[in-house]
């Protein structure tokens, strides 16, 4: 089975180039199907989910092109409405498909997106807010068969929870809708405003991105543009989880510091030296990792739940006692089995985890079951007395290009077998 070997203790030193956001460049990408015309997406991360993304704008009759980290995306003639289910399967973020579709043609077929590592990921906050635009769902056997009826009617919407992909879903169904629409409760985070700044690009009249209220002008129709995605903010503090626990000293380039503003007190509170220059962070790690009393997992400006798994790494190798609190996903402790298998001392109580730091991490064979889990672990076996074998690839590189490759060119003994 793949795997990645890695020899530890390791000291990293160097520099690293962090790439496009996953998480902006999904909602980016079911946008373009948005555009007449061409889309051209720089700063695009060379991940799977990116390559499921392209299979789907594929599958609607999207002409896509990719060069490096430039898409190219061609949505003039689209001859599909939905998204087969063997798609839908492979990522459950396709839902945010789902808006886009139906604005361009009127019509959408979605199979239901099943749960996923993290626990049940109901969509009730996408369709009731979909269902006040004008949109007719009918589901049935685990399908969703959705239409525009007499037109999308720009509408008043308020989320009981700034969901992300809620948020992004209203923008998509409302940007070319009748009459104006304002979201109550979206949610704030960085690659909302992306997308905001992309759909406006593309001749969309967003305000309020970034802030707990978005309001929609509806326009005719969006044309194409270029868009840079924005550095990926969970890449970033999952390096400088790898130098906080090796006490080693990196720079990383192409952050964005603002979008970090709720890590860097984690990082510092944990002994860690951040200096930040521009677009660029230099990390300090310490001799010995000290404790953090509480990482509580909030929607943004929070601290956020995708960074909760590999700074739990740090508190795992702390001269004392932290406690996490996971607020937005019901099962996102996955790695803590696997941290445990590697000599870390954690106790569960539903959302809360107490985390007894321990002198020493020993490598083993671990299995990741999710995606940050899974970038917990390979910073576990960096720190980790001998070789540690990560297993369950197929997350990791969901959401890290190349993560190998990077830390091997800042001194890591890793390998992809
Ligand atoms: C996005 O997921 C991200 N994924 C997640 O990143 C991230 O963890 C999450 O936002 C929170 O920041 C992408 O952007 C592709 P939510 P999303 O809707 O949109 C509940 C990663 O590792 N909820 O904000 O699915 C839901 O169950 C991934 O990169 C409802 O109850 O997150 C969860 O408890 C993991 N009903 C909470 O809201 C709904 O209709 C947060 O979900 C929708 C969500």
């Amino acid at each position: 089975m793949a795997r990645l070997e890695i020899e530890g203790p390791c000291k990293l030193r160097g520099e690293v180039s962090i790439h496009g956001a996953k998480n902006s460049a999904l909602p980016l990408l079911a946008a373009c199907l948005l555009c007449n015309g061409e889309c051209i997406l720089h700063n695009c991360p060379g991940l799977s989910d990116v390559d499921i993304c392209i299979r789907i704008l594929e599958h609607l009759g999207c002409k896509v092109k990719r060069s490096g980290s430039d898409v190219a995306v061609d949505a003039t003639a689209l001859t599909h409405s939905d998204i087969p289910d063997y798609l839908m399967r492979e990522m459950r973020s396709s839902i945010v498909f789902l808006g886009a579709i139906l604005t361009r043609a009127g019509q959408a077929r979605l199979s239901l997106p099943g749960g996923c590592e993290l626990g049940p990921r109901p969509i009730d906050l996408h369709l009731a807010a979909l269902r006040k635009l004008g949109v007719k769902i009918k589901e049935s056997h685990g399908c969703m068969q959705c239409t525009t009826g007499s037109g999308l009617v720009g509408s008043d919407i308020s989320l009981s929870f700034p969901s992300v992909g809620a948020t992004e879903n209203i923008m998509l169904t409302a940007v070319c809708a009748k009459g104006i629409t304002v979201i109550h409760n979206a949610a704030r985070e960085p690659e909302i405003c992306d997308l905001a700044h992309f759909l406006n690009r593309c001749g969309a009249h967003i305000t309020g991105a970034g802030e707990g209220t978005i309001i929609i002008d509806g326009v005719q129709s969006l044309h194409g543009c270029e868009h840079t995605v924005i550095a990926d903010r969970i890449a970033a503090a999952t390096f400088m989880a790898a130098a906080a626990v090796t006490g080693s000293h990196i720079a990383l380039r192409n952050i964005i510091p603002r979008h970090l503003a709720s890590v860097l007190p984690i990082f510092e509170e944990a002994g860690c030296s951040c200096y930040l220059n521009g677009n660029d962070l230099e990390i300090i790690g310490p001799e010995r990792l000290r404790p953090m009393k509480l990482v509580r997992t909030m929607p943004y400006p929070g601290f956020p739940t995708d960074a909760q798994a590999p700074v739990m790494t740090m508190a795992a190798l702390a001269d004392g006692n932290s406690m996490f609190v996971e607020t937005i996903f019901e099962n996102r402790y996955k790695h803590v089995c696997e941290l445990v298998r590697l000599g870390a001392k954690i106790k569960l109580e539903g959302r809360v985890a107490i985390i007894e730091g321990v002198p020493e991490l020993y490598g083993t064979n671990v299995g990741a079951a999710e995606l940050r889990g899974a970038a917990a672990l390979v910073v576990a076996g960096l720190a980790a007395n001998g070789k540690t074998c990560v297993y369950g690839l197929k997350y990791l590189d969901r959401g890290y290009e190349h993560i190998e490759e990077s830390l091997s060119q800042l001194g890591a003994v890793i390998i992809r077998k």
